[in-house]
């Protein structure tokens, strides 16, 4: 089904209200539902059933402040029978566990481990049937974290793809006076943008491929490499437009897609502004004409629509599927994003900034790190002759190998020896960016040596901020260096193309009481 582009109005997700909010911000009390509902997504689509926290699709927006204390009481009320086909032969979604588990993930927060949504701490509808690693009802979220953009999305083992894919998702903004004291945009000038792409059948409904294109395993339904659909959605609509006045906006993107990565550039030619990463702001805004974006990364933009009125400028893609290496993408549909039109009038003068200075970011020093490990992206072929991409060779279920002391520095090296640019991100933490360098894989593959091939690039630009997911491309091996703190206890690491961690991509790791 061919479907127009620039046909419908972007939505904005709603902002989640607490059932309970103590004075001075110090104690809030949500309850979310996971329910099942039909949305349009499209107007010359029939209705799409979806799962929705809160019923809808993306999720609520949660606006919290610094330091704020937050409990939310996640609570599945979905059907028993999944909308997607699960593959039994996956670890964790094995015949006898329950189609339909849960458990919710705050990505990039500092959560303690009960709150943090280990993947074995599912949970179904009210709580009937609970996962190995489940501990409470009630999550807790402390957010001592300077302002930044997170997202929760669903995260139960082997069942992570299709229940994001099926829409449980959505943004989690924390404030703080420092952001405030910028006079970026704000209010109806900042809006939060979730990129996904999506199919469909004809009858709206979401559609998923339940075995690989050459399905050479004989398994029914198996796992596939990575999704890719063949629409891109914003905010839950495919190809919307969105009316601006002429004036900054400030956009807060999110790669929330399976395993499909973005290269963002604006078809006006214009530069957006970048002023913050995954986890905060840059110390200077930069300029920037194209924006990478791997899945589950965030970037925070500044657009300039000032004496544009009447023009509309087209958000444009050019990541290739899959990324770096796969097809180009096409011009006609997944090469779109979304339409600006600036045809809203001036409400006022627009005072906002783009400061050239953001704060400062205390950069950690390489020598102040413990330990350093190499753990190697590779991929491998199952039993079944099927892709398998593991981490350092080990599959979920082998003991734990990375078990860093708490206040401690470490480097981790990620080398990868497979075709595609993985987007590996660790829970709990945030780090830095020390660069990448290009090595000899074959040699590598054979003696397990490493040669480099060059110097040490230096991360890009947008990247020289604090982040919680980093693009490891091939034949590089990515080094990124890595606080451990506040908590100790037991969480994941895993690639972010989200068929790659529910299948063996994932490790869990162990931060140790300081010794
Ligand atoms: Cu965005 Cu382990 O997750
Ligand atoms: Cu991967």
């Amino acid at each position: 089904m061919k479907l127009r582009k620039f046909k419908d109005p972007l939505p904005i997700p709603p902002v989640l209200i607490p059932k309970w909010k103590s004075g001075d911000y110090d104690y809030t009390y949500y309850e979310v539902s996971m329910v099942e509902t039909k949305q349009s997504l499209h107007s010359d689509l029939p209705q799409t059933t979806l799962w929705g926290y809160e019923g809808i699709y993306p999720g609520p927006t949660f606006e919290v402040e610094m330091g704020e204390r937050v409990f939310v009481k996640w609570k599945n009320e979905l059907p028993a029978r999944h909308l997607l086909p699960i593959d039994h032969t996956v670890h964790g979604a094995e015949k006898e566990k329950p189609d339909v588990r849960t458990v919710v993930h705050l990505h990039g927060g500092r959560t303690e481990p009960a709150s943090d949504g280990y993947p074995d701490a599912w949970f179904t509808n009210g709580f009937a049937v609970k996962g190995p690693f489940f501990e409470k009802e009630i999550f807790e979220y402390g957010n001592q974290q300077k302002a930044r953009a997170l997202w929760y999305h669903d995260h139960a083992i082997g069942l992570t793809r299709l229940n994001i894919y099926a829409g449980l998702a959505g943004f989690y903004l924390i404030r703080d006076s420092h952001e405030r004291s910028l006079n970026l945009p704000s209010g109806p000038f900042e809006v939060p943008l979730l990129l996904q792409d999506r199919t469909f059948h004809d009858d709206g409904t979401l559609s998923y491929p339940d075995q690989p294109e050459n399905n050479s395993s004989g398994l029914h339904p198996s796992i596939i490499t990575s999704f890719f659909g063949d629409t891109i959605l914003v905010n839950g609509k495919v190809w919307p437009f969105f009316e601006v006045e002429p004036r900054k906006y400030r956009f807060r993107f999110l790669n929330a897609a399976n395993a499909r990565f973005f290269r963002l550039s604006l078809d006006s030619g214009q530069l957006f502004f970048q002023i913050g990463t995954d986890s905060g702001f840059l110390e200077r805004p930069i300029g920037i004409s194209s924006l990478l974006l791997a899945p589950a990364e965030r970037l925070d933009i500044i657009i300039d629509f000032s004496n544009m009125e009447g023009k509309s400028v087209i958000l444009k893609n050019d990541a290739r599927t899959h990324f770096p290496i796969g097809d180009p993408v096409n011009p006609e549909t997944t090469g779109n994003v979304m339409e600006f039109r600036v045809t809203k009038p001036l409400s006022g003068i627009d005072t906002s900034m783009i400061p050239a200075y953001l704060g400062p970011i205390k950069w950690l020093q390489e020598n102040s790190a413990r330990k350093q490990r190499y753990l190697e992206l590779s991929e491998e072929k199952d039993q079944f002759g099927r892709s398998l991409f593991l981490l350092d060779k080990k599959m979920w279920d082998d003991p734990i190998t990375e078990n860093p002391r708490l206040g401690s520095i470490e480097i981790w090296n990620f080398v990868n020896t497979n075709g595609d640019d993985h987007p590996i991100h660790i829970h709990l933490v945030q780090f830095q960016v020390l660069g990448r360098r290009a090595f000899d894989v074959d040699f590598y593959k054979k003696t397990k040596q490493i040669r480099y091939m060059g110097p040490r690039i230096q991360p890009e630009m947008g990247e020289r901020g604090w982040k919680d997911t980093v693009r490891c491309p091939p034949g590089h091996i990515t080094t990124v260096i890595i606080p451990f703190f506040p908590f100790t206890g037991q969480y994941v690491w895993h690639c972010h193309m989200l068929e790659h961690e529910d299948y063996e991509m994932m490790r869990p790791y162990k931060v140790l009481p300081p010794d």
